[in-house]
């Protein structure tokens, strides 16, 4: 029997306590599958005001209530309860209405940095009063990024983290946790000044995520292409160079999808479920949502659906040209759902207006209507200027939702572009991050849906393919295991 291995997972969000994005799905599917593979995986993650306390119920940890916690001369009080996540991992919530009983999981305030540098520095403390030896600090983005310098320092002389390893996986390399460098005293790091990025801190900032580059064991993201992408100029935001000095402690390592909430042979938010082989039902969903969202046109022609955060990484303005364009000239209705950047909501909803019965837009979060989007559509769009991984276009696979993607990051590593001549791809993929060619991908969508027998190809060509955590969870175990044996 491989010896099991004690894992600590720091993540900001978690599904289904708090999520914004994809980060809270992997947290939690990661958190599930080591759980289940016998590994003893602690999630912690802070108790957001929004979390309810009772529906998980959440129970206070009796070594853990009102303990102190300086982060650099900010003191607050902290209490930690545990819970327990699907599947059974459990997940510690670092209790600090001071920092953490706000309106949003992330804000704007002028004390953000110091709400994250607190949950990290919380965690770690967590860990010592319950001498609990992690071999492997996994954090996650900026948030937790401190977490490898903390034990390097404040914590050096701790001898429960004396062998502990480190991994960083960055999930969006566009946030980087970064706040003036007048705040330096906010890290709790007094003569360490030194540790820090020296040109930073002259430019008179400080950024979270690049100390966790320099010195976590092993710095991940979430695709193997995203790997090499943010190696490069184009892609670095900045922080190719220090990534670049990491060598080949960058790797990638691609996210699963959780197929026991995104499948449709038992969503628990469809009233009726289907596979490959019972493709009919697809249709009667279709009919059925397109009925409820008045989409007059939908049952007859295709469905195109995106549900997404609207920030500028997701390609949106793309679509600004092409879709009114395409919708102009062929038959297609479009459903959206997201919330984000207003120039994005303002656009979808004048679409709305423009297309009456052909295009809905619903503004805001709803989990429901995504898992509808997910199996009514017969493609889905994700037109991303970058992708760290992608969940969605995933998701569609296995709904027999054609994805309509750009050849970047997780989207070129699960997405294979159809070829007609051998009936092999899952996908329509296009190169360049412009008007015409996301015109092209939509155009060459809509011929693949009027030609049958490609279409059907297609569509279960996609619904085979396997991005299980049980395969991308593995990979992740064995990163720990040549960490902690070096
Ligand atoms: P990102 O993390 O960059 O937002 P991902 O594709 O990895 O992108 O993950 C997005 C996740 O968030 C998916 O589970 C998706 O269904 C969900 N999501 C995004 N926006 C919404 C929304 N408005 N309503 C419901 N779910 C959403
Ligand atoms: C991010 C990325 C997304 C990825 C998700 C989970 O927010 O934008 O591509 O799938 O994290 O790793």
């Amino acid at each position: 029997m491989p010896e099991k291995l004690a894992i600590c997972l720091l993540a900001s969000e978690v599904e289904p306590l708090s999520k914004t994005g994809g980060l809270a799905d992997v947290s939690a599917a990661l958190a599930k599958y080591l759980h289940g593979a016998g590994h003893d995986v602690r999630l912690f993650t802070p108790c957001y005001a929004s979390i309810d306390r009772a529906a998980y119920s959440a129970q206070p940890v009796a070594a853990l209530q009102q303990v102190p916690l300086a982060v650099g001369p900010n003191n607050y009080v902290f209490s930690v309860l545990r819970a327990q996540l699907p599947g059974g991992a459990p997940a510690y919530l670092i209790d600090c209405p001071a920092l953490y009983a706000r309106t949003a999981i992330y804000t704007s305030d002028p004390d953000e940095h110091l709400r994250f540098l607190g949950f990290t520095r919380a965690a770690l403390t967590a860990c010592q009063r319950l001498a609990w030896a992690p071999q492997v600090l996994h954090c996650n983005d900026w948030h937790t990024a401190f977490a490898p310098l903390f034990l390097r320092t404040a914590w050096q002389d701790e001898p429960l983290f004396a062998a502990t390893r480190t991994v960083l996986t960055i999930h969006n390399i566009g946030y980087q946790g970064i706040f003036p460098a007048a705040r330096i005293a906010d890290l709790g790091l007094p003569g360490r000044r030194s540790l820090l990025h020296q040109e930073d801190l002259a430019a008179g900032r400080i950024n979270a995520l690049r100390h966790g580059i320099r010195y976590a064991d092993s710095v991940t993201t979430v695709s193997p292409t995203h790997a090499r992408e943010i190696c490069s100029d184009e892609y670095g935001m900045g922080l190719q160079d220090s990534l670049r000095a990491r060598g080949r402690a960058v790797t990638g390592i691609l996210n699963g999808v959780d197929y026991d909430e995104w499948d449709p042979r038992h969503d628990r938010y469809l009233p009726a479920h289907y596979d490959a082989g019972r493709l009919a039902v697809k249709g009667e969903l279709k009919r059925q949502f397109a009925k409820r969202e008045k989409l007059a046109a939908a049952p007859k022609v295709p469905l195109a659906g995106l549900v997404s955060r609207l920030a500028v990484q997701k390609g949106i303005e793309l679509m600004f040209e092409a879709l009114p364009k395409v919708l102009g000239a062929r038959p297609l209705t479009f459903v959206a759902l997201g919330n984000g950047e207003p120039q994005y909501e303002e656009f979808f909803a004048l679409l709305e207006r423009r297309f009456p019965g052909r295009v809905v837009f619903h503004g805001g979060y709803d989990e429901e209507l995504a898992h509808w989007i997910e199996a009514a559509s017969d493609l889905f769009l994700m037109p991303s200027r970058y992708e760290p991984c992608g969940l969605n276009q995933m998701y569609s696979l296995r709904y027999g939702t054609v994805p309509v993607v750009r050849r970047t990051g997780g989207l070129a590593d699960s997405v294979r572009h159809y070829n007609p001549r051998n009936g092999t791809g899952t996908g329509v993929v296009f190169n360049d991050f412009n008007t015409q060619a996301l015109e092209w991908a939509l155009n060459t969508a809509l011929d693949l849906y009027a030609a049958p027998r490609h279409w059907t190809r297609v569509v279960k060509n996609g619904m085979q393919q396997d991005f299980s955590w049980d395969r991308q969870g593995g990979k992740y175990v064995a990163l720990y295991r040549r960490l902690i044996a070096a």
